[in-house]
């Protein structure tokens, strides 16, 4: 049997609730709202403090549906810290993120991913089915005041957004930030279907490289899921290549969502439950479930937060 310290896991995905105020297109069927029901913070941080017992986790990175809207992020984020964990993180669609972010930061939050999928209004509305976007500009304003490390994710789907990777390059350049591009993943409302959408890294490269100069790759850092490139202008970029460069061999992650199912992958929709009592069989399950290139999911990220 493993011991903690030779256990892989070094990053956990934390999806504290599956509400969210986006129903992005790739996310989700269509436009419906169920009821909050959140999970209080001390059971959500009981969780944290199971695993804790097994893993050396260095990064818990919060995410949702969309954790600001948990009532008591606050309180997540500094039990968190209580616990050591020495590297917090969220990822956010920055919609309601201005709000909270300084203290947020104060309570231990280090860096913030926040998703931004267009600049422009209309591709806006289509990509998140959301007519005002405004604040998540103000929330990646506010986050960059505070000094801490923020980097935007776009989704890229072709027909829908395609036209806004240079304006994104732009806006993510003016403001001295790293901007990735994700090719979009067989998950929840696209799995099993049939569609154009995805646009593979090559393309969104030659994109770029059109109009900011030709961008060479970098080299990829071990456990990373970002292929990162610069451009002529010197902005680096990167691109997550789901399907045209498989990063699943380097992965070391574990997710955990708000009802303590974790999962060991996001290709597998089996799950357990850590209410169960064998913990180091659970994680050891959830280790071997890892796959060498992604498969797709019925699962959608607004339940296990990417
Ligand atoms: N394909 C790629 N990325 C996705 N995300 C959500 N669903 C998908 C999908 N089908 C991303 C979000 C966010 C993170 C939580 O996961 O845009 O950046
Ligand atoms: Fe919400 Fe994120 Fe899903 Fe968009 S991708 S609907 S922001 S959970």
């Amino acid at each position: 049997m493993q011991g903690p310290t030779s256990r892989s896991f070094e990053v956990l995905r934390f999806s504290i609730l599956d509400e969210c105020n986006f129903s992005c297109v790739y996310c989700v069927e269509d436009v419906r709202r169920s009821a909050p029901d959140f999970v209080p913070a001390r059971i959500l941080l009981s969780y944290v403090e199971k695993l804790l017992t097994q893993l050396k986790l260095k990064t818990i990175r919060i995410t949702g549906g969309e954790p600001t809207l948990h009532p008591e992020l606050l309180e997540i984020i500094s039990g968190l810290r209580t616990m050591g964990v020495a590297d917090i993180r969220m990822t956010t669609n920055g919609h309601t993120l201005s709000r909270v972010i300084d203290r947020a930061v104060q309570n231990g939050l280090g860096s913030v991913n926040i998703s931004l999928d267009a600049v422009s209004k209309n591709a806006f509305a289509t990509m998140s089915r959301v007519r005002d976007g405004e604040g998540v500009i103000s929330g990646i304003d506010s986050s960059i005041a505070l000094g801490i490390p923020v980097k935007l994710n776009c989704v890229v789907m072709r027909g829908l957004n395609d036209a806004e990777i240079v304006p994104l390059t732009q806006f993510a350049r003016e403001r001295g930030i790293i901007i990735r591009f994700l090719e979009v993943m067989n998950m929840g409302p696209l799995y099993g279907k049939s569609h154009s959408f995805l646009m593979p890294e090559s393309e969104i490269v030659q994109r770029i490289s059109e109009t900011e100069g030709y961008a060479e790759r970098l080299i990829r850092d071990a456990n990373s899921t970002t292929n990162y490139y610069r451009t002529r202008k010197g902005q680096i970029f990167g691109v997550i290549a789901n399907y045209s460069d498989p990063f699943c061999g380097d992965c070391n992650r574990l997710r955990l969502d708000s009802k303590g199912n974790v999962y060991g992958c996001l290709s597998s929709a089996s799950r357990e439950n850590l209410a169960g009592a064998d913990l180091n069989g659970l994680l050891d399950r959830a280790l071997a479930r890892k796959q060498n290139h992604f498969l797709g999911s019925e699962t959608s990220m607004k339940a296990i937060g990417g």
